[in-house]
Formats: C-alpha cells, structure tokens, sequence
C-alpha cells in the first residue's frame, strides 16, 4: 500500500486539452486547447477537496506550440516549489501533444526527489465523458504518494516514466504507451499497484550549475531532427548548413536522424550527415520505430541515442551542447 505523503502538492496549469473547450458538447475533435483555469479544473473533482492542494496557472497553451520560454518558466517554478519542505510533489496539467518531451526536459533538468507528475486527457473538458477528471485525481494520488520520486506521467490509469512513454495513439483515451519497458504503477480506485518495485526514477541530485545556465539561456542550442526513408538525398541537411552559413542563428549545432530499424541511414542521407559531422555539427541515431532502441555497439559514424526516442534524443542533445557551452544561450 502505497505512503501518503500528507505534505502541500502544487498543481500547475499549462493548457492543453485537458482544459479545452468545445462549441457543442460531446465534439471531442473541434476545440480550442487551453480555455479552462487549473483551479477551475481541480473544483470540477469533488474527490480532490480533501487534498492540501495549491493551484497555479502557468500558461493556457496548446502543447503543440511549446516553446523555450514556457519551459523556462515552469522549469523555474517546479524548483520553486519543489525547494518547499512543505510541498510533497507537484502535478503538471499540460497538452498531450508534446507532454513526453516536458517530462523528459523537467527530469533531465531536475532530476526531482519528489514527485512531478504530468497529467492530460485526450477529451476537452466539455465531452460528454471527459477523461481528465479521472487522470487529474489519479495524477494527485500518485504526486501524494511517498514512494514517488522523478518525473512520471499518469493518464489512463497508468503511471510511465518520463524517458520511456510516448505518445502512440491521436485519438484513443490511452493513448500513452512506455514501449518494452511498459509502465511502471496503475492507478486503481484511488491505489497504486507497482508493476516494479522501486520508483526512484534518478539519483534525484540536481546539478544546480546546469539549472542557472538553463534559466539563463536564451534559447536552447539549435538541434533539429531529419528522418532517413525511401528516396532520401540529404538536401534537407545540405539546406540547413546552407542556412547557416548565411546566418548563424540558422546553423544547427545537432542533428538527430529518425533512423530506419537498428539505426540504419539512407547513405546519401548518410553522406550529407557526415558532411555536416566535419563541421563540428553533432549527429546522433534514434529510430524511427515505434518499438525498440538503436542497439549499442552497432558500427555507424553517428553515435545512438541511447534509447531514446528522436524527440528526446533532440532534447537531450540541445541540454548536453548548453552543458557544455562557456555561456550560457549562446546557441
Ligand atoms: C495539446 O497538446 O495541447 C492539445 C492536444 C491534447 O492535449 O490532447
């Protein structure tokens, strides 16, 4: 059984579908993401009044149009709140559209010894069956929990990690899947059931130097993603150096390639990355499967991502390069 951990847990509202709203009830496709406050949300689940819950808005977005600023400042307002001995975890309404890749940003950021939990719905709020007030009481439930430590999604039911789950389905209430790894909790009537035993996501030290840089940093480093299939001739790539050398805010400082299987790449797709390595443009493999991870060791000039998605792959690589930069923004 699960340990409340009985301390303040802080909801912060971004937007999303979660709050949408729709002209006409039960249109569970035509509305506009961001409408609904977080505190009005959280007075829709009479369920959630005997938590010791504070609320705050953020920002009202579709996730779809994230961007660094919004990042920056919920990155700055979790550490805010997550520095609290009073608070016990945080809960984070957001899109589901690029929700894996917050996750993924907050925990590389943060590497939280309290829970951060991202919740969503794939329903606005004005559905006829909306999903988000179920995920919103099981994402509070988890956030309260003691065990609970990192960043972790909960939406249907189910608890992922942040580096593993991914968006899989445009429309299904389920939408979320954590590929071989599969989740690692459900929520169940209020209970959590662990798929595994330990929850303690990273060490849960933050490298506050990296976290000044980042709240500093202007933009993050310019990473794009290209993707390797059929008929590919590098000219996206051989564009982007182009781009760059015109102006330098264009020059990509990385390159993600969605590769094919194992981390294969079309070899005039290969020639043009390989160009763009002897500039000193960092390339990394992820693949383009939905399942599966570029295997270690396989032969290829471009380093894999190690197992992470192309999405992440591009987050991790832009926070690594900002690591390593003398000054922070200079992308
Ligand atoms: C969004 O990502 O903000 C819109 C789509 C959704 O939440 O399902």
């Amino acid at each position: 059984m699960a340990q409340k951990n009985n301390r303040v847990l802080v909801v912060l509202g971004t937007g999303g579908t979660i709050a949408g709203q729709a002209s006409r009830q039960g249109d569970n496709v035509n509305y506009v993401a961001g409408q609904v406050t977080a505190q009005d949300l959280m007075a829709g689940v009479p369920a959630l009044s005997g938590f010791p819950l504070e609320v705050e808005q953020i920002e009202q977005i579709d996730s779809k149009d994230m961007h660094w600023g919004v990042w920056k400042k919920l990155i700055a307002r979790v550490a805010h709140h997550l520095a609290r001995d009073e608070v016990g975890g945080v809960v984070i309404t957001h899109g589901t559209d690029t929700l894996e890749e917050t996750a993924f940003m907050l925990q590389r950021v943060l590497r939280p010894n309290k829970a951060v939990v991202l919740t969503c719905a794939m329903r606005p709020a004005t559905a006829l069956v909306p999903d988000g007030p179920q995920n919103l009481l099981d994402a509070v439930t988890v956030a309260g929990c003691k065990e609970v430590k990192g960043v972790v999604v909960v939406v249907a039911g189910q608890v992922h990690r942040s580096d593993h789950v991914t968006k899989v389905h445009s429309y299904r209430v389920d939408a979320f899947d954590s590929g071989d790894a599969g989740p690692v909790a459900c929520v169940e009537e209020g209970v959590i059931r662990w798929y595994h035993s330990a929850m303690a996501v990273e060490d849960g030290t933050q490298d506050k130097g990296l976290l000044n840089k980042i709240l500093a940093a202007g933009t993050l480093p310019r990473v794009e993603i290209v993707t390797s299939h059929a008929d590919a001739d590098g000219v996206l790539v051989r564009s982007l150096l182009i781009a760059g050398e015109r102006d330098p805010r264009f020059m990509p400082r990385g390159l993600v390639v969605a590769a094919t299987g194992n981390g294969t790449v079309h070899r005039a797709l290969a020639s043009a990355l390989s160009d763009a390595q002897s500039l000193g443009v960092r390339v990394v493999r992820a693949t383009r499967c939905a399942r599966g991870v570029v295997i270690p060791g396989t032969a290829s000039p471009f380093p894999d991502s190690g197992g992470l998605s192309p999405v992440k792959a591009r987050l991790a690589l832009a926070l690594l390069l900002l690591a390593q930069d003398e000054t922070a923004g200079a992308a």
